[in-house]
């Protein structure tokens, strides 16, 4: 009992009702079924209903983490959201969904890392927990998306979706061995240089709009499979653990080309991967999430199991996280 880890209690996942397939946006922009799925593996994503906002996406999710760990909303003192797509410039949204759960104590913030926002947000809530600041964190990931494509524009539009996941970790004392629950090793990067792959072209300072996701989707493939598979490196050494010991791959879902490139670069099962970007298609800080929750769902993620969690997006940020479930 020397050692303080942030374990993993328990994981949800919302998604919005209305499902838009590859078939629905061949109407709208000059797409098709064949060219989505075979450049990137999605078949279709949830879109969000008028007026379902981010905070209510994430509080679903939220609650359904809070259902899983069997613990109250008043357990918690710590909400970090990752979201591009919050409510409003300010306030967080965090403290949107703090309030709806009805949480009066602790702290809330959002983290905006784009796509890796969920990495950043759960090494975030790690800190806290391990310097003993807070004892029980919900860790949410909730993007509408959809509110801030260019629906005209057909190499983006056909690419992300909504919806919200979330985890809640907690503070446990453990004895430090590699295979005690909790997370493990940690490594976050980013560089800016690469700012303009993949941006919104509007904001409160610039343009005063809120503006359209813009991407050089070739520049942006060309970096992830290798910065992904550096990252997922330093990780592995970070804690001791080859790519063969991984029982889980929980992956940004953003390509499956990406995904299937960087399995086979670090020498990973394809069996061991969970995807979800064939129903969800990108839903940029809710993917991680929304994926781990379809794994304990189908109960293929087990107390006990090796996870890894990869990430890659806007700025470029990228990150990884080796846990034990
Ligand atoms: O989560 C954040 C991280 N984001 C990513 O990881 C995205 C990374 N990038 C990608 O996943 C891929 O680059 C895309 C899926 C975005 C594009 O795939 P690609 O194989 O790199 O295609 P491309 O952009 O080079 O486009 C190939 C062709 C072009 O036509 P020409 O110039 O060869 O005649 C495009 O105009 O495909 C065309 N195209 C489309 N055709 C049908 C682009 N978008 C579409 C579309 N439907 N939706």
């Amino acid at each position: 009992m020397n050692i303080v880890r942030t374990v993993v209690r328990g994981c949800g996942g919302y998604l919005p009702e209305r499902v838009l397939t590859n078939d629905d946006l061949a109407k709208v922009v000059d797409t098709s079924d064949r060219w989505i799925t075979e450049r990137t593996g999605i078949k279709e994503r949830r879109i969000a209903a008028e007026g379902e906002l981010t905070s209510a996406m994430g509080a679903n999710a939220a609650r359904a983490a809070l259902d899983d760990a069997g613990l109250a909303p008043e357990d918690i003192d710590l909400i970090i959201l990752a979201t591009s797509t919050p409510d409003q410039t300010f306030p967080a949204s965090a403290v949107t969904i703090q309030a709806e759960l009805g949480i009066t104590h602790g702290a809330a913030f959002d983290v905006q890392a784009v796509c890796s926002g969920f990495v950043f947000a759960l090494a975030t809530a790690d800190n806290y927990l391990k310097s003993g600041q807070f004892k029980r964190a919900l860790v949410i990931g909730s993007e509408v998306f959809s509110r801030i494509l260019d629906w005209q524009d057909r190499s983006t539009c056909v690419l992300f979706g909504d919806g919200a996941g979330a985890v809640v970790v907690e503070a446990q004392k453990l004895n430090g061995a590699l295979t005690d629950r909790g997370i493990l090793a940690v490594s976050l990067r980013s560089d800016g240089r690469y700012r303009d792959k993949l941006y919104v072209d509007g904001g409160p300072s610039s343009t005063g709009t809120v503006g359209y996701v813009r991407m050089d989707g070739p520049e942006v493939f060309r970096h992830a499979v290798t910065k992904i598979s550096e990252v997922i490196g330093a990780t592995l050494t970070q804690s001791g653990y080859n790519a063969s010991d991984i029982d889980w791959f929980v992956p940004h879902q953003a390509n499956k080309r990406i995904l299937d490139g960087a399995a086979k670069k670090l020498g990973l099962d394809p069996e061991r991967i969970i995807i979800t970007v064939d129903k969800h298609a990108n839903t940029s800080a809710a993917s991680i999430p929304l994926a781990l929750a379809q794994g304990r769902a189908d109960g293929r993620i087990k107390t006990g199991d090796l996870v890894l969690l990869e990430a890659m997006g806007g700025g470029f940020t990228w990150g990884a996280v080796l846990l034990r479930w």
